[in-house]
């Protein structure tokens, strides 16, 4: 085992910016001094996680989640502490070797996470040997080059069972290959390669983890063009966007976000320079991945296929989608061409075209619903004003509301005050104000603990003085909070917030306390009497603590000798009070 010294972290600490790391992963915004960004941690709909630039601390006030650069990390990818350490010294240029270290809890799923990564390299290698040629071929017929194979770590599966016989070997069960989705078990108790003889795509998930894939055909067209992998533990299709790990950094930076159908979409558009891209995967679009989706923009762009079943897919989407504050936009190729199709046919250019002009999802929808009614006939234009005054009525904007209603009044030649007279002023829905989740008991108690803390992270000489004079609180985390403090400050001679969080590292109990404490809003002055009458408040709980266990005593003593030298020190401990 070997891990980092905690004066390395501090190190790292020092370089970096926890801003700009946090923004790798979710979008911030600057007000006052500190940055605001949707919680990741909780299913936060406003922004309550603040950034300080200045603390180098995170915090949510919904579900107080709080730390420095490396629990943000830590939590976000749930990944092990040194693990988060080395992904941010990483991103300074620092390479450090974390060796076997290994965390105290095993992940979750360990060995299905293992079993793909390895399956994963092997299909990678298995592309670029001899027998790989005829995929190699069709991979290049399809326009797609060693830097792409190598991006989306592409491979190939052969008809043999080596990968099954190589994960066998390596110590996993039958029964977890089976279970995991990468082995099929037959009817003599021999278990087989699932895949065989397909190009293969790697799914990841939305931590960059391979958890599944889906194998294309690439010679014959007897059997189905794509096979992916079953439900599993680690693989749910409908909780991840293809390429999305991928793709966070570019959507970050762009502030938007382009949805297609297919992942072979995904990497024509990076070949032409576009990497802001995720894929559906063919299937409708479910509340988790609006929600990834949502956490890194609102700034929407649908390219689906140009087919009819495109066109149903996007409608679909737009209906699913009509809850989420959106700024949606479509795209609608031509000739029923998928993305993919439509660059390789009409070149770079015609579809940057596409890509800077889309149609608003209203302005779509609406020409969409057009089309099944005759504007000649009055019923069919009452039924079509009828459908679409529920569309309209959800437009939160006045301006583009009442911009809608003209479009629909000159479309329809119907009067803008008659549809506007359709529209139920919708009451605005009353935003459900979310209490913090951690509630703290507030007793006089518990409060001067608070103020000590306060105040020892912020003047050392408390720290000395809490150290010779008190040494003690109430609750079993302040106290030891308070002496991890007097112990960081012992070593290192001083007392600093951001180191000292570094040296908590992993323990999160007490980094989100510590940053808890930190926020409180007392006063930054302080006078020694007021710190002194701190101390008597927890001197009086911890007396009047000592007279209760001495009282329980009482209550089982039968020896009177004893009895007398209890009662004795009850009245010790009240002359004192
Ligand atoms: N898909 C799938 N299973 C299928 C067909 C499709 O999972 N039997 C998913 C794949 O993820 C695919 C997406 O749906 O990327 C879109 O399907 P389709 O348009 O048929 O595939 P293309 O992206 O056009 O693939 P190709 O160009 O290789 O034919
Ligand atoms: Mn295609």
């Amino acid at each position: 085992m070997s891990k980092p010294s905690n004066e390395e972290i501090f190190e790292i600490q020092r370089k970096i910016n926890i801003v700009d790391v946090i923004r790798d992963y979710i979008p911030l915004t600057k007000k006052g001094k500190n940055y605001f960004g949707i919680c990741p941690f909780h299913d936060d709909h406003n922004p309550s996680m603040s950034v300080s630039q200045e603390k180098q601390m995170y915090k949510c006030f919904v579900c107080g989640a709080a730390g420095n650069v490396f629990n943000f990390v830590k939590d976000y990818k749930n990944i092990n502490y040194y693990e988060a350490v080395k992904e941010v010294a990483n991103k300074v240029g620092i390479s450090i070797d974390i060796g076997t270290y290994k965390p105290k809890e095993d992940i979750k799923f360990k060995d299905e996470y293992d079993i793909y990564d390895l399956s994963n390299k092997f299909y990678q290698n298995n592309l670029n040997t001899n027998l790989g040629k005829i995929a190699r071929n069709y991979l290049i017929s399809r326009d797609m080059n060693d830097d792409i194979i190598k991006k989306f770590q592409i491979g190939l599966s052969f008809s043999d069972n080596k990968l099954t016989e190589l994960l066998l070997k390596k110590g996993y069960s039958k029964e977890l290959l089976v279970k995991s989705g990468i082995a099929v078990i037959n009817n003599d108790g021999k278990v087989n390669d699932i895949y065989r003889n397909r190009i293969m795509f790697p799914l990841w998930d939305t931590n960059g983890k391979v958890i599944g894939f889906s194998g294309r055909i690439y010679e014959g067209k007897d059997q189905s063009k794509y096979i992916n992998t079953m439900e599993t533990d680690i693989f749910k299709k409908g909780s991840l966007l293809y390429n999305y790990e991928n793709a966070r950094k570019s959507i970050l930076d762009k502030d938007e976000i382009i949805i297609c159908e297919g992942f072979m979409d995904v990497i024509r558009l990076y070949t032409i320079g576009v990497t802001n891209v995720v894929a559906t995967m063919g299937t409708a679009i479910t509340k988790e991945q609006l929600n990834l989706i949502r956490k890194l923009t609102n700034n929407v762009i649908l390219m689906f296929d140009g087919d009819s079943a495109g066109e149903k897919a996007t409608l679909s989407f737009i209906e699913l989608s009509k809850d989420i504050d959106f700024n949606l936009n479509i795209v609608r190729l031509e000739e029923d061409l998928d993305p993919d199709d439509y660059i390789i046919k009409k070149g770079k250019d015609k579809m940057m075209e596409h890509l800077s002009k889309p149609i608003n999802a209203f302005d779509y929808a609406l020409f969409n619903l057009k089309n099944n009614y005759n504007f000649n006939n009055p019923e069919d234009v009452s039924k079509f004003i009828t459908s679409i005054i529920d569309k309209i009525s959800n437009i939160e904007d006045d301006v583009i509301r009442d911009l809608e209603i003209k479009k629909i009044s000159k479309l329809t030649n119907v009067d803008s005050d008659i549809i506007k007279s359709k529209i139920k002023t919708k009451t605005k829905e009353v935003k459900v104000e979310i209490k913090p989740i951690i509630k703290f008991k507030e007793n006089k108690y518990d409060k001067a603990s608070k103020l000590i803390l306060f105040n020892m992270i912020r003047h050392n000489n408390i720290i000395q003085y809490y150290f010779n004079n008190l040494s003690y609180l109430p609750d079993e985390i302040d106290r030891r909070l308070a002496s991890e403090i007097v112990l960081f400050f012992k070593k290192y001679n001083s007392f600093n917030l951001v180191d000292f969080i570094t040296y908590l590292g992993d323990n999160s109990e007490l980094v989100k306390r510590v940053s808890y404490i930190d926020s409180l809003e007392f006063s930054e002055n302080y006078s020694m009497e007021e710190i002194d009458n701190y101390f008597d408040t927890i001197r009086e709980f911890s007396n009047k603590k000592q007279i209760e266990n001495l009282q329980n005593k009482l209550k089982t003593e039968t020896n009177d000798v004893v009895r007398k030298e209890i009662a004795k020190k009850i009245i010790e401990i009240k002359s004192k009070m």
